[in-house]
């Protein structure tokens, strides 16, 4: 009975579909999504248990405090499709049902994401959404689903645009608010067509846990930390608030050194990139949890205006990026991406910043701040030159508020 009802919904959702331009939701995304996902540590060995478990760790290990809103299940939770061609769960590993699990993760004061494909098939051969896309949001809509990542594979012949607009209508018409998260690896440059399809779209194939490596799959590659960050060249125009440059789940707690973890969480974070942790949070380290958990780190990503960082100065090794913040702060973060520590001295009175795309000027020459060192919380000011030593992989973040 229930299925029939949603049948006839989706048989209005489809015709209302094919006559009114829909949209996306607009409230959604405002800043950048923080939560977490499970592909990068679990791939697909996922269970309801284990989703719990995040939810549980999530909501009472300080992330939910820090701003952490969404435990989002990656491929493969998917069972078959029914006779009507309902999606359902794969019963051995979600038992339950998706419904019970998002009933559980929204009781822990949390938000539930699933992943589907523009596809026939996702990426790990499950079933895509292709020719079942009302059909598959309203199914989300009904199990109270608050997010969906949707990926790329098997999509030959298909117009990218095309169909990332038909599953925003679809989830539009399903009536319920749900963070749309394009995954299309960046292949038909989304940040030119996705503003008002989706809430953010990846840039780049998948991240992998490491510096500056690329990893070779065969047909594809993914990429560590630094080609991740050198592939944002020209896109940070295209970010704002409700569309971000999406640079992946994150791999921080999967294997770099504190100080690569360190760079990576502040790099994403001053990219105005989503935040979603892509770790085991239940066995983490306190290192880990902590970096997780600065909220100076996440307030400089969550900050308003919604401007992603840009390169201002770039001395090879060392490159130096800025985000306007909101009340005329800044948010300077100095990279070293050498193998070895680099002593950084930096006059501000001789670097002047111009950024031509949010139109904003700083003659540091004329106008002094007061700073705060985001990780060790040291305070200084612009007067005079910074002298510091950088470690090999490592950053240093720098708040800075305008003495007035
Ligand atoms: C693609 C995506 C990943 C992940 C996997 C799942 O590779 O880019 O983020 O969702 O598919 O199969």
């Amino acid at each position: 009975m229930k299925k029939l009802s949603l049948l006839m919904a989706l048989c209005v959702g489809v015709f209302w579909g094919a006559q009114v331009h829909a949209q996306k939701f607009e409230e959604l995304g405002k800043t950048p999504q923080m939560g977490w996902n499970s592909w990068n540590t679990f791939g697909c060995d996922i269970s309801e248990k284990m989703i719990r478990d995040m939810a549980d760790v999530m909501a009472s290990n300080g992330m939910k405090e820090a701003g952490y809103e969404y435990i989002n299940i990656d491929d493969c939770w998917h069972g078959e499709r029914d006779a009507m061609g309902f999606i359902q769960a794969d019963k051995t590993h979600f038992p339950s049902g998706i419904k019970a699990l998002a009933d559980y993760v929204h009781s822990k004061g949390l938000k539930i994401g699933i992943y589907s494909d523009a596809g026939g098939k996702t990426c790990a051969g499950r079933p895509g959404s292709r020719g079942h896309e009302y059909q598959d949001a309203i199914t989300y809509a009904s199990w109270g689903i608050d997010y969906v990542k949707y990926d790329w594979c098997d999509t030959k012949g298909i117009n990218a645009e095309q169909a990332y607009t038909t599953m925003r209508d679809a989830i539009k018409k399903a009536g319920r608010p749900m963070l749309f998260s394009i995954c299309e690896w960046g292949d038909n440059k989304p940040w030119d067509w996705a503003k008002d399809i989706g809430h953010s779209w990846r840039t780049t194939g998948d991240i992998y846990p490491c510096w500056s490596c690329e990893h070779n799959h065969g047909s594809w590659s993914s990429w560590g930390v630094l080609p991740i960050l050198d592939k944002q060249v020209g896109l940070r125009k295209f970010a704002g608030p409700g569309h971000w440059n999406d640079m992946d789940m994150m791999e921080v707690g999967n294997g770099m050194t504190e100080a690569e973890d360190r760079s990576h969480f502040s790099l994403w974070a001053i990219m105005a990139s989503p935040l979603i942790a892509g770790n085991d949070l239940r066995s983490m380290s306190e290192t880990t949890r902590k970096l997780f958990t600065n909220k100076d780190m996440i307030a400089i990503n969550q900050d308003k205006l919604g401007i992603q960082a840009m390169k201002w100065i770039d001395e090879g090794d060392l490159e130096i990026f800025v985000k306007p913040l909101e009340n005329g702060e800044l948010a300077v973060l100095f990279l070293n991406r050498a193998d070895n520590a680099k002593q950084v001295k930096h006059d501000w009175a001789f670097h002047y910043l111009k950024d031509d795309i949010f139109k904003q000027e700083v003659y540091f020459d004329k106008q002094l701040f007061n700073w705060k060192n985001v990780w060790t919380g040291a305070k200084g000011d612009t007067k005079g030159k910074l002298n510091v030593t950088i470690p090999a992989h490592d950053v240093l973040v720098l708040r800075l508020t305008p003495i007035k």
